[in-house]
């Protein structure tokens, strides 16, 4: 069997910031195919944020006392993730201002995430069981089967598959509303 099925959800998350922060390296760098690369930062932001906010946060703040601010903060910084994220995707990659708001969007995706591992990621495996943990490590599986593009196995190291996602709102709300109708059997 896919030995990921063996992950807990920490490390599913930690793998996906560990790719976000690639892409968007890749994104600020000197790429033909940035437009590519960004459309896949669109992909993997909407798969991984919604995850969080649909299954991760809610199993956060439901654990333990008092980390309802913190949830509050990170769903916070995430709304505005969203925002800035549609507004970089309308102003496309190829605009003059791109690389400097990119670059203050990339700062607040890696505070973030650094948040997230340092404060939510330790507290879920100290008060989830492995099995919980791995349950909603599924959740994290089933939004990315969602998401309608891989990138193509053949397609060489930095090809990502040339798919139109269409505005990241659209793509957020598919995954959100996905999750929910998977329904309560993704709660830890
Ligand atoms: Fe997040
Ligand atoms: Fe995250």
């Amino acid at each position: 069997m896919d030995n990921r099925t063996d992950q807990d959800v920490v490390d599913v998350l930690t793998a996906q910031h560990q790719q976000i922060s690639t892409l968007i390296e890749q994104i600020r760098g000197d790429h033909d195919d940035k437009q590519q690369l960004f459309n896949e930062l669109v992909r993997l932001l909407a798969v991984h944020e919604s995850a969080e906010e649909e299954v991760v946060h809610p199993a956060a703040k439901r654990a333990a006392f008092g980390v309802e601010d913190m949830v509050k903060t990170r769903l916070g910084e995430e709304n505005r993730a969203k925002q800035h994220l549609a507004d970089l995707y309308d102003m496309g990659v190829e605009h003059p201002e791109f690389a400097a708001r990119f670059a203050r969007f990339a700062d607040a995706v890696a505070d973030h995430a650094a948040h997230e591992e340092a404060e939510e990621f330790t507290m879920l495996r100290k008060q989830f069981s492995e099995t919980q943990l791995q349950r909603m490590a599924e959740s994290v599986r089933f939004a990315e089967s969602v998401a309608p593009t891989r990138p193509h196995p053949r397609a060489g190291e930095s090809a990502v598959a040339n798919v139109l996602v269409g505005p990241p709102f659209a793509l957020f709300d598919r995954i959100r509303d996905a999750l929910r109708d998977r329904g309560e059997d993704t709660h830890a």
